[in-house]
């Protein structure tokens, strides 16, 4: 953290050590409160006006006014792109919005200010060998509440689902619900079988994921069939391939599932030319000709 320049929080532009916020906030006490990751690559928002609606999506479910315009979080956004050593370099914003600041009580106090805290860092993306080899997953029983769509600070059961893929040697855990699969702890899911993709329907159980709906569209946009319809379990272990997307990591294979190979267990051809298929897309966003 201490790499940081500055952060903001409440209309102040600070060094993270200089920011603070009360013990009493309804973000600590209670998870009260919402949050986005928006990418930046060569400086520019990706996907921004997605990433704004969803987040008026999630304040509307709990509640809370927006409390800027589009224009007000752009302008605080680019400053605090503008602000970091690399400001052209990929970068993402986290900004997390709390109800604010008021004596313990679970009912909504009156009158009471939002927290808004934002700040950017340098985007970390997965090691080559991840996107080459793809990666390993554990299924576990989804045990969120039914309001995932909702991007809620409150994440302790993506958390501890993060955590015991972790400690089995795999880096998400596809999480599964009545027998179908949601999405992973911080990732939406892809199943590929003979070249068509299917990814589960929006809906309560899952996070309308921002790379997700940019896979759908390219895909259908290049011809590639693509279906959003409940994944069963069972789909997992007959599919050639299984991905995983996210603002962070892109879009990344799976290849291994509880221990078991995922198709032939290598990155497949259907990943090979959806990840070229975005990265021609990103490249064209970065020069200014796609939003
Ligand atoms: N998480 N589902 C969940 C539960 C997530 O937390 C995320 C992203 C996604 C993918 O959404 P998107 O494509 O818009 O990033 C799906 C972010 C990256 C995070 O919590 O850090």
């Amino acid at each position: 953290m201490a790499n940081l320049s500055q952060v903001y929080l409440n209309g102040q532009y600070l060094p993270p050590d200089q920011a603070r916020v009360s013990v009493f906030d309804r973000g600590f006490i209670f998870g009260d409160g919402v949050y986005e990751v928006i990418p930046a690559f060569g400086g520019r928002l990706f996907r921004l006006p997605h990433h704004l609606s969803r987040l008026d999506a999630s304040l509307a479910a709990i509640r809370l006014r927006n409390p800027h315009t589009a224009q007000e979080w752009k302008t605080i956004f680019t400053r605090l792109l503008d602000g970091t050593e690399n400001g052209k370099s990929d970068q993402s914003i986290y900004l997390q919005i709390t109800r604010g600041v008021a004596p313990r009580d679970h009912a909504f106090p009156a009158n009471i200010a939002p927290t808004v805290f934002v700040y950017a860092q340098p985007l970390k993306y997965s090691p080559p060998e991840q996107l080459a080899q793809g990666v390993a997953a554990i299924t576990a029983a989804d045990i969120r509440w039914q309001r995932c769509d909702i991007k809620a600070i409150a994440l302790l059961a993506n958390a501890l689902l993060r955590q015991q893929a972790i400690e089995q040697g795999a880096v998400e855990a596809i999480l599964v619900r009545d027998g179908v699969v949601t999405e992973g702890a911080a990732s939406n899911i892809f199943v590929v079988k003979n070249g068509a993709l299917v990814t589960p329907p929006k809906g309560p159980f899952i996070l309308p994921g921002i790379t997700r709906d940019l896979v759908v569209e390219i895909a259908r946009a290049k011809g590639i069939a693509c279906d959003e319809l409940p994944v069963k379990i069972e789909m997992l272990s007959s599919a050639d391939e299984v991905w995983l997307t996210s603002s962070t990591k892109e879009i990344l294979p799976i290849t291994r599932i509880d221990g078991q190979p995922v198709g032939d267990g290598k990155s497949g051809p259907v990943h090979a030319r959806m990840f070229a298929l975005y990265k021609e897309y990103k490249q064209a966003f970065i020069q200014g000709k796609a939003d």
